[in-house]
This record gives C-alpha cells, structure tokens and sequence, in this order.
C-alpha cells in the first residue's frame, strides 16, 4: 500500500516508515521539521536502501495536504504529527489545541475527500488519566492533568464519530506507553532538544557526561521500590504495531495499547541500564514530578489477540539500543 505518514521524520514515526518499507509498503512523509531534521529522512532511505517522498508542510494546511493527496493514490494514513511535550502544552495550550485538532481535522477531511479509508492514530496513554492499573481499552478515560493529554482525548472522540455516520472509514487508535530507544543501526532514536524531560534520554545523556546526575522523582509511590512505575516499549515494537494496525483494519474504530503490559521503576530501568551498558548512572532521589502518577502499563492482551502483535524487545534491549543512538550522536 502507499501510505502518507505524517510526521515521519520523527521519532516514533521514522521508525514506522523503516517498518513500513520492510514490510513492503511505500511512504510518503508529510512533516514541518518543527522538531525533527531532514537528515533523518536520508538515514530512513540508508536504512531501507529505498526511496521515499518527502514533503515539507505543515498538515493544518488544507491546500498544502490536499495537494498530496491529489498528486498520489494514497491507501492509508498514519498521522504522527504533532506536538508532544506534557509541560509546553500547559505554557502554550492554544498551540496544543490548534496543532494537534487541527491537523486531525485536515487529514479526515482529505481522506473523505480522496476516498481513503484506512487511518491509523497516535493516542497516548496519557488519555487513561488515574485510572487503576493495568490500563484496559474499555476503561471510561479520564481528564488528564495538562492540555496534551486532552488534544488526544478530543481526536479519538472525533475520529469515532466520524466512523459513526461513515462505517467504511476504519480507523484504528493506537495509545502508546513509553516509547524508548531507537533502530538497531544507531541511524535513528529520539534526540530532544535542550535537557530531556524524559527518562531514557536523561539516563543516557548523564552516562554519557552530558548531565551530571540523574534526579529520581519520588521514592515514596506504592510501586516495588518507591519510584514511578511505566511500561516502556521498545520503539520498534511500537513500529511494528502500526503496520499490524494497518493490515487489520477492517471497518469502524479499533483501539489498541500498544505496550509490553509490564511495569519498570525508575530504578528498575536504571539497573537495566548497568547490565546493559556497564555504567551505573550517578542518581539522587527528588520531590516527586507534579502531575506524575505512581504506575502506568498496559494490558496488552487485546493487540495480542486481534493484531497478532506483541512486543518482542526487553527492557535491556531498550536500553542498549538507546545508548548506541547516544553514542551516535555528534
Ligand atoms: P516527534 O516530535 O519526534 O515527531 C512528531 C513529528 O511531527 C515531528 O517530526 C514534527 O516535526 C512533526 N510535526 C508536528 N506538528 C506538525 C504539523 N502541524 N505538520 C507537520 N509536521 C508536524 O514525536 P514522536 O515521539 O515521534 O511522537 C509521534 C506521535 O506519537 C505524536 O503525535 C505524539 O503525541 C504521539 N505519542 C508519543 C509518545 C512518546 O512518548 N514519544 C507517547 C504517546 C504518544
Ligand atoms: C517516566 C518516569 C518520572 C525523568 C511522558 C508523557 C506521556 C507520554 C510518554 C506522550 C516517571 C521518572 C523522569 C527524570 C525521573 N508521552 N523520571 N527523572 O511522564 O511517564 O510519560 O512520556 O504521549 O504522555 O507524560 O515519562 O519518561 O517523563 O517519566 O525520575 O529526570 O521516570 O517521574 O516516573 P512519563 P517520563
């Protein structure tokens, strides 16, 4: 199939296109570069040894995202775009609001449009709130804490009832727990800019001298050890659930975790980061991080049984992919 990815030449979406060329699709990248680089489209090509498409738009530009669709047949839409730092979108909420809405809006208008029926999502966990763990696809979702969590609330419920009045539209959900490291090659992995807000980032750029010590935020959670509990996936398993997401879509709206259903500690995962690398991180415990809860994973059981997918990678492996990435970096 060719399949317009928006997004992707970022993180989570250049490892797609990886998987989507191996599987034999084509990819047409849509991005605005507002938090990626160019170069990542060429490590894609290096990779794949392929050739993809790459338009550099912004997809709430009607015109600019009509034109795509009326230059190529496209079959399917993976729409990553989008912005995605839990902070920010509490400092700028009308940005969060317009981008991540807007660009949704845009993409289903033109897939009504050009007839394409078959659109895969990037939800978050995030949408779950407090909710009690395991996280389950049924579960009623509650309010996150910041407007982030929202927009991706707000694009489910407007993709379900489009579905509602247009049954052959399939859309598929996908909500991701904690995406961390990067392709076995050290091409692609998530480079953030200026010091990370995420753990895995901040992990490898302490060992790497980059930042002194890791802060623990709170060891005081009724989790294993005090310290907060996720469900880290490795971001090619989450590659890989998208184009299993892809080849079942098969009318109306399918919701998907895509996690590995178990929980790591912060010092869990710092652990894993010794056997994995040989380096123990310098860390200290800290105040607890506002808005953070005490567990988060999945159960993952229903990707598992529908898609045929399941997370293959450990927590170590994560951990050596995303040092490998690190040490890549210039
Ligand atoms: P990322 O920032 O690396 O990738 C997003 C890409 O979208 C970037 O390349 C950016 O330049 C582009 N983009 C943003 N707004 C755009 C617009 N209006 N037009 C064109 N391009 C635009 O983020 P990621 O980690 O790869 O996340 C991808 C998606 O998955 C996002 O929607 C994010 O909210 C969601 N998600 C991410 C995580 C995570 O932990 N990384 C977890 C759950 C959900
Ligand atoms: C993980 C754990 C922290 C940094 C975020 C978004 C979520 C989703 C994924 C998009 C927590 C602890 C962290 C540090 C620490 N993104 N920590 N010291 O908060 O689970 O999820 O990314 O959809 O919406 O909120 O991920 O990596 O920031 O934190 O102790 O320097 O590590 O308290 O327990 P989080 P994270």
């Amino acid at each position: 199939m060719n399949i317009l990815v928006t997004g992707g030449a970022g993180y989570i979406g250049s490892h797609t296109c990886v998987a989507l060329l191996e599987a034999g699709h084509s990819v047409i990248v849509a991005d605005n570069l507002n938090n990626s680089k160019a170069e990542t489209i060429d490590k894609i090509k290096q990779i794949t040894n392929t050739e993809i498409t790459f338009y550099q738009i912004d997809v709430t530009d009607e015109t600019a995202v009509g034109a795509i669709f009326s230059q190529h047949e496209i079959n399917g839409v993976i729409h990553f775009a989008g912005l995605k730092a839990v902070g920010e979108s509490v400092e700028k909420p009308l940005e969060y609001y317009c981008n991540n809405l807007v660009s949704t809006m845009v993409l289903a208008k033109a897939c009504q449009k050009y007839n394409v029926s078959r659109f895969v999502f990037s939800s978050s966990a995030a949408v779950y709130g407090d909710n009690t763990v395991p996280f389950v696809e049924t579960m009623n979702l509650l309010p996150t804490t910041n407007p982030y969590g929202e927009t991706k609330a707000m694009c489910e419920r407007i993709l379900t009832d489009i579905v509602k009045v247009n049954p052959a539209f399939s859309v598929s959900l996908l909500r991701y727990f904690n995406p961390v490291g990067a392709h076995e090659s050290g091409l692609i992995g998530e480079a953030p800019n200026g010091i990370p807000n995420n753990l895995m980032p901040y992990v490898t750029q302490v060992a790497k001298g980059k930042l002194k010590k890791l802060k623990v935020f709170g060891n005081d959670y009724p989790t294993v050890d005090g310290t907060g509990v996720r469900d880290y996936i490795h971001v090619v398993d989450v590659a890989e659930g998208h184009v299993a997401a892809l080849d079942h879509l098969m009318g109306g709206v399918h919701i998907y975790n895509l996690g590995t259903g178990r929980g790591t500690s912060v010092l869990e995962l710092v652990s894993a980061f010794a056997e994995a690398t040989e380096i123990k991180v310098p860390y200290e415990i800290a105040d607890r991080r506002p808005g953070d809860i005490a567990s988060c994973y999945a159960d993952a059981s229903k990707a598992k049984r529908e898609l045929g997918w399941v997370a293959k990678r450990d927590i170590v492996a994560m951990c050596r992919d995303a040092w490998r990435f690190e040490n890549k970096l210039l």
